[in-house]
């Protein structure tokens, strides 16, 4: 059973332009846009793909329906077996809580909390009675030390990296065990040497069996994934293994390696 199965997406938005005061030509004044005109797009357990796309191709907006922030004006969006387009707004809400771990350009960590709490934070959405203190902790402990970040638990996000605020992040993410990590341009907000190792740790985990989507406009960083789907026009019309993936942590080691030379010679 595919984790994701969408059929005929369609998304439009209603726009009413300014003039549309005027009673008498109403109608020539609302503006339909397509944002998505008709999407089929499948994913499988394990899978790490690219959502690609020039500005305006409709990304943001398959994102937003990947990820049950939005429904689509058209067609079916079944998740991990779920039918999400009939649910209704509860079950829309809990499928998304539950189904989807979110990684944001941002990091969007709780400032006042430190990186425990932070990633204990998604564990509370769960209608799981057997979901005590203790548990909890040993979910999120589970999580940080999946990304590597054991020894910076106590942390408060501004006392970490950039990357490290990521890591949490992704911890936070992976903390109810979701059907996929949906990440939007996760590493916008990070240096080269930072990037290399955001990008690592996803194809470790997605090693490990975890399904990502990634939705990013930088060619160089798709490479690192298994597969590249393209939007265009609302439309997708490119869907593609990637032929020589290239290997993160292989990359940082080189990246690495340069700097420390040109630290060197300087
Ligand atoms: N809330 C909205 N209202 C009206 N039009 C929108 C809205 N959101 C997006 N659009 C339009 O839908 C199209 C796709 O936008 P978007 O999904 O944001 O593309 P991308 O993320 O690839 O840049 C664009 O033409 C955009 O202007
Ligand atoms: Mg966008």
């Amino acid at each position: 059973m595919p984790v994701i199965e969408m059929r005929g997406i369609k998304r439009e938005y209603r726009m009413e332009t300014k003039s549309s005061k005027s009673k008498k030509n109403k109608a020539a004044d609302v503006v339909i846009v397509r944002a998505l005109r008709g999407v089929d797009f499948f994913a499988e357990e394990g899978e790490f793909i690219s959502v690609m796309g020039p500005s305006g191709s409709g990304k943001s907006t398959m994102m937003n329906i990947l990820g049950c922030l939005d429904k689509p004006s058209g067609g079916t969006y079944s998740l991990d077996g779920i039918e999400t387009s009939s649910s209704d707004s509860d079950t829309f809400a809990y499928i998304r809580n539950i189904k989807i771990g979110f990684v944001f350009q941002s990091f969007n960590l709780l400032a006042r909390t430190t990186a425990l709490e932070n990633v204990e934070l998604p564990l509370f959405y769960r209608r799981d009675k057997t979901m005590d203190n203790v548990k909890r902790k040993e979910a999120a402990i589970k999580a940080l030390k999946e990304v590597g970040l054991e020894g910076r638990m106590d942390h408060f996000p501004s006392q970490l990296s950039g990357g490290q605020q990521q890591r949490v992040a992704i911890a936070r993410a992976m903390v109810n065990d979701p059907a996929f990590i949906l990440a939007d341009e996760p590493t916008g907000n990070l240096d080269t040497g930072m990037t290399l190792e955001i990008m690592g740790l996803f194809q470790q985990l997605n090693k490990l069996g975890k399904t990502i989507i990634m939705v990013t406009h930088e060619p160089e960083l798709a490479v690192y994934t298994k597969r590249i789907i393209t939007l265009r026009d609302g439309m997708l019309v490119s869907d593609k293994t990637v032929e020589d993936r290239r290997n993160a942590q292989d990359d940082l080691a080189q990246w690495n390696k340069e700097h420390v030379l040109l630290a060197d010679s300087a």
